[in-house]
């Protein structure tokens, strides 16, 4: 990274600490409904009595609002991408729609929005015949994990029935993706109705791929609706 980038980030990072700190303010001073606001019920907390400091209540809002965002919406240009790709897929998912399901969850294990992930271990192991002290920082590959041809049989092929798909897109274990649902079923809808109004979508000009290493989506995907 350039002095400059790091500049420009620390720089973007306090101009939205100070845009939440006002919206905080806001919203603790009239409350909004704790069944629909996801800012309230962080404000209120859940466990009677033990709330958020001001800081966690700032970070934890702007991991959600990262967290559930562009992985979702990489989620979504993700799938429209590789159903241009792989045209006899989207043939079979405009003739039998409930294929939506098994697609997402393909589409999630073949171009993961979220190819790493990271642990610490606790205790000293062996990971794949190598020792690991403990407190050992690990980065996980989510996306290599979803091509393990001991797992996936013939693994490269995007295959929209594909049963059982037990892929780590969304992690595993106590820290699974707390948004798992919500982004299983915006990716349904989203791709799902895109596909029933516009089956004959297509690229207009070639599109840009963001280019990092932990999120995999695209910059642009200029498509042609109709
Ligand atoms: C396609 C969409 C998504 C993908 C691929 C994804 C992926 C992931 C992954 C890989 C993790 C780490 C899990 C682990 O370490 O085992 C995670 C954690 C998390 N995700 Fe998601 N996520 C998505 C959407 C969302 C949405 C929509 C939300 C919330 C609205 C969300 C909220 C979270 C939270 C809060 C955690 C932390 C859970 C914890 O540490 O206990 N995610 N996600």
């Amino acid at each position: 990274m350039t002095h400059d980038q790091q500049e420009r980030g620390e720089l973007a990072v306090r101009d939205f600490l100070d845009y939440l700190t006002g919206l905080v303010a806001k919203r603790r001073s009239k409350l909004g409904d704790p069944e629909h606001d996801v800012l309230t019920r962080l404000i209120l907390g859940e466990r009677g009595g033990d709330k958020l400091s001001e800081l966690e209540l700032l970070h934890n809002i702007i991991f959600i609002l990262n967290a559930g965002h562009e992985t979702t919406t990489n989620l979504i240009g993700n799938g429209l991408y590789l159903l241009l790709e792989w045209p006899d897929a989207r043939a079979r998912l405009i003739a039998d729609p409930a294929l939506i399901r098994p697609a997402v969850e393909e589409i999630l294990r073949f171009e993961s929005s979220n190819q790493l992930g990271n642990r610490v271990t606790t205790a000293s192991a062996v990971i794949g015949g190598v020792s690991v002290p403990a407190g050992t920082f690990l980065t996980l590959g989510i996306g290599a994990a979803n091509r393990d041809p001991d797992e996936f049989a013939s693994p490269d092929l995007f295959d929209v029935t594909r049963e059982p798909n037990r892929h780590l897109a969304f992690g595993s274990g106590a820290h699974v993706c707390a948004g798992l649902n919500v982004a299983r079923l915006e990716g349904r809808i989203a791709i799902g109705r895109l596909l029933t109004r516009f089956p004959q979508y297509r690229l207009s000009s070639p599109p840009i791929r963001g280019g990092r290493a932990r999120f995999r989506g695209f910059l642009s995907l200029p498509a042609e609706l109709a």
